[in-house]
């Protein structure tokens, strides 16, 4: 590695030329400790120090930041964080390095700017890689500055959000930095479910450093800029000898379309962090924490009329969930999450009568919304947020049942489907559903059901709610029918005839509705008064499971 050429604390002896400097040793003794320095003195000296410490690595690397199309750790804070409100801690901090003549390499900082600040008023902690200092690498002295800043949240009950931009472990630390990276590691652990934990990936996020956003709870990346990887091209091509690029293996849309990582990626870091605001909005600070109202602009009893156009005639006709999920909710305004990954499940945020709600919905319009390995995945991580943080959640069902095929089996649809399964079941958070259409086999029992106590069940007059599909159903049950019908030639006839008796008996919500599964059959335009109202009845919801260290969800 190329030795670094001016070393700031030489900067500092050029602007402060009343300080006396040992040798080319970094520490310095100002005068006023001879007894000779002035109160003006001592605050220019502080404001020397500060002002080194907000130049990051120097101009010319802050120059080629910008011209990569990134801004600085400063910056992001600047627009992450409500004007003026971020109070920076351990500003002053090196590091102890002092192999690799690293003593005569120091920046005041150390490569993160750390503290708290506010959005939307809220107390917010918050730390941001600079990659302009050793490419925002992580020593053991930039992994206390992060640790100090998540002991703080973590004993007030406050969200964290790491801005991350970085080469990963500092090379020149060695053992340090990777106990540096685990101390990181562990705390996420202790934090997850306590506050709200938000990664923002705005650069480079490599090797195990990729952990600790995989541990938290949303993941950020901004297109052509960020990426992260476990290992990087090269190593690939030298291992399997695939070519892969940067992009290719570990970009944007690569962890928001193909692995699922990514919950949110934005076309640039200022629309990255407005978006990082907004899912502020809807979460509470901590678990023992409500998620802060806003006051309804949508009445409340507001009619849901377009869900009657939204709803196709046939039964097999698919329609965009997200449209219906608009109607319902205050003022058509649904944050999604995880958009591009597994699109047959719609998972995100809204607010119902000004209170945050979790919405959970099959997606007709993709794979017929059946329920597949990353739709399990994605679905269960979102119900556990939801219930580990106090979010009521409100689940949108139509779902023709699990994906059939080898690969979903060999996949292991099993353990993935009973991840869902076992989210909504420990969730004890108010969980409201509505059966818009079909509701099937497994599927039915996952997908919130009273069963797995949902406290409001409501469907619509067009549910089908049934082991199976007509279609399937008949083939079992009238084989032999079928079979003689082919041999005669009215196929067609005979599989309408019991297709008709079939759905007559059981594609409808009537049979769940007289058992009491279902708790009310609802006209669609009820949806939204109907959903706030079981909302405003479920307040105060308590409800506790068995005593034990943990439950063993099917990992
Ligand atoms: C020390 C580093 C550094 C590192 C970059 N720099 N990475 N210094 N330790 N890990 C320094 C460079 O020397 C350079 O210093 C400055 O940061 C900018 O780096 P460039 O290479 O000039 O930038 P760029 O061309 O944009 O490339 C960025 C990069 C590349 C892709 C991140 O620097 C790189 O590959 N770095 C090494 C990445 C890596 O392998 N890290 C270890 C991963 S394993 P100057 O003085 O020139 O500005 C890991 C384990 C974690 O992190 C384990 C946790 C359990």
């Amino acid at each position: 590695m190329a030795r670094r050429p001016a070393a700031p604390v030489s900067c500092f002896e050029e602007f402060c030329p009343r300080f006396v400097f040992l040798g080319g040793d970094t520490l310095s003794i100002p005068m006023y400790q001879m007894g000779i320095m002035s109160y003006q003195d001592r605050l220019h000296e502080l404001a020397e120090k500060e002002r080194l410490a907000e130049a990051g690595g120097g101009a010319e690397r802050v120059a080629k930041q910008h011209a990569s199309g990134k801004l600085t750790a400063r910056e992001r804070v600047e627009l992450l964080l409500d004007p003026g409100s971020f109070v920076e801690l351990d500003k002053l901090v090196t590091h102890r390095c002092t192999d690799f003549e690293m003593e005569k390499q120091k920046f005041l900082g150390d490569g993160v700017v750390t503290g708290y600040g506010t959005i939307g008023g809220r107390k917010i902690c918050v730390f941001s890689q600079d990659f302009t200092v050793f490419g925002g690498s992580l020593s053991g002295a930039h992994a206390s500055k992060i640790c100090k800043v998540m002991d703080f949240a973590l004993k007030t009950g406050t969200p964290v959000i790491g801005l991350n931009d970085s080469g990963g472990a500092r090379i020149q630390e060695g053992v340090e930095s990777l106990g540096g990276y685990a101390e990181i590691f562990w705390r996420n652990v202790q934090a997850s479910g306590v506050v709200p934990q938000i990664s923002v990936v705005l650069g480079p996020c490599a090797g195990g450093a990729v952990y600790s956003p995989a541990i938290t709870d949303f993941i950020f990346m901004v297109e052509n800029t960020s990426y992260m990887f476990v290992t990087g091209p090269e190593v690939i091509k030298t291992v399997t000898h695939e070519d892969v690029t940067k992009e290719a293996l570990g970009g944007a849309e690569t962890h928001f379309e193909k692995s699922g990582v990514a919950h949110f990626v934005r076309p640039d870091e200022r629309a990255c962090l407005q978006s990082v605001r907004k899912l502020m909005s809807y979460l509470p600070s901590n678990n023992l924490d409500e998620a802060p109202a806003s006051a309804a602009r949508d009445a409340v009893d507001r009619p849901c009329l377009k869900i009657a156009e939204i709803l196709p005639e046939s039964p097999n006709q698919p329609y965009d969930m997200r449209e219906l999920i608009a109607d319902v909710v205050d003022e058509g305004d649904f944050l999604e999450v995880h958009q591009g990954y597994a699109p047959n499940i719609v998972v995100g945020f809204a607010r119902l009568g000004g209170k945050s709600v979790g919405i959970v919905g099959n997606q007709p319009a993709h794979l017929a919304g059946c329920l597949d390995i990353a739709a399990s995945l994605k679905g269960a991580r979102f119900v556990r947020f939801c219930d580990a943080f106090n979010i009521p959640v409100v689940t949108f069902v139509d779902v023709p049942g699990f994906l059939p095929g080898t690969s979903q089996e060999y996949g292991g649809i099993i353990k993935h489907g009973a991840k869902l399964l076992y989210a909504y079941a420990e969730a004890t958070v108010p969980k409201l559903t509505v059966i818009t259409r079909k509701a099937y086999g497994g599927a039915y029992d996952v997908m919130s059901s009273k069963h797995i106590r949902a406290d409001f069940n409501f469907a619509f007059p067009t549910a089908e709610i049934a082991v199976m599909g007509p279609d399937g159903a008949i083939n079992i049950l009238y084989r032999k029918e079928i079979a003689a019908a082919e041999k005669s030639g009215k196929l067609a006839e005979e599989r309408k005839r019991l297709s008709d008796h079939y759905r007559a008996t059981f594609a409808n919500p009537y049979r769940a509705a007289e058992l009491g599964y279902v708790d009310e059959v609802i006209a669609p335009e009820e949806t939204r008064r109907l959903l706030i109202s079981g909302l405003k009845a479920l307040e105060g919801k308590r409800e506790r499971g068995p005593s034990r260290k943990h439950g063993n969800i099917p990992l």
